[in-house]
């Protein structure tokens, strides 16, 4: 049976760089679920749908197919074939994804996709439903999160090391804003499994939260070397 551990909160908790170090240390592999949304995103940018357009975005659906693969242990993301790994990372993506991810149509593809991938092997998911609606059996459930101020600030420092103008009043807003949509959806909205373990990454650095997930798994399955 796949061993499964679902990693769940809210936008730049931290989530994507804890599980893939998680997945190296217990070789997992690391399922990165919001890169799914962002791909879908992606497409509707391109076709210029309005977010607000259901009827656009379930005809949209039919015409997209989002695929996973892997080069060098890093997940790459495909849009109808095409690699567009490199090309979701901004925030314009970000946010169209937080928009168009609260359709029924978008979350019933990717879900089924997500499911099919964690039964055949042991994963490490990340995003906003998998401990409640993805996988709901996961042997281990974190949800991790981080103050709203804390979290703008690391993005804050990332756009800086990558050059971008940015300010940090504006980051805040548009991760409450995130927080909000994600968490008030009605479809699969964010919210902490009953059974998942609550973690706060305001004051932990890297190594603390990724021992305290290590501690986790292997008190649910023994000990890995
Ligand atoms: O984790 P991220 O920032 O890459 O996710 C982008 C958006 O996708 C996020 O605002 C909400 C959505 N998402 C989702 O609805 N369910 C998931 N399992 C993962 C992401």
């Amino acid at each position: 049976m796949a061993f499964n551990v679902a990693v769940d909160g809210p936008a730049g908790a931290g989530k994507s760089t804890v599980a893939k170090a998680v997945a190296a240390k217990r070789n997992f592999i690391y399922v990165d679920t919001g890169a799914m949304y962002r791909a879908m995103a992606l497409y509707f940018l391109r076709q210029g749908t309005d977010p607000k357009d259901e009827a656009a975005i379930t005809a949209g659906c039919r015409e997209v197919a989002v695929t996973l693969g892997y080069e060098g242990g890093a997940q790459q993301v495909y849009l109808n074939g095409e690699n567009v790994t490199g090309q979701i990372r901004t925030e314009e993506v970000g946010m169209m994804a937080s928009q168009t991810s609260a359709y029924g149509p978008v979350r019933e593809k990717l879900t089924q996709l997500q499911k099919e991938l964690a039964r055949t092997s042991d994963v490490i998911m990340d995003g906003r439903d998998i401990g409640t609606c993805v996988l709901p059996q996961a042997d281990v459930k974190v949800y991790l999160t981080a103050s709203v101020s804390v979290r703008a600030k690391r993005r804050y420092q990332e756009l800086l090391e990558k050059g971008a103008a940015c300010s940090l009043a504006e980051i805040e807003k548009e991760i409450e804003e995130r927080d909000y949509r994600d968490m008030h959806r009605e479809h699969s909205p964010l919210k902490q499994a009953e059974d998942a373990y609550y973690l706060d990454s305001s004051d932990m650095t890297l190594e603390q939260v990724v021992n305290a997930i290590i501690e986790l798994i292997d008190g649910k399955r023994g000990a890995v070397r």
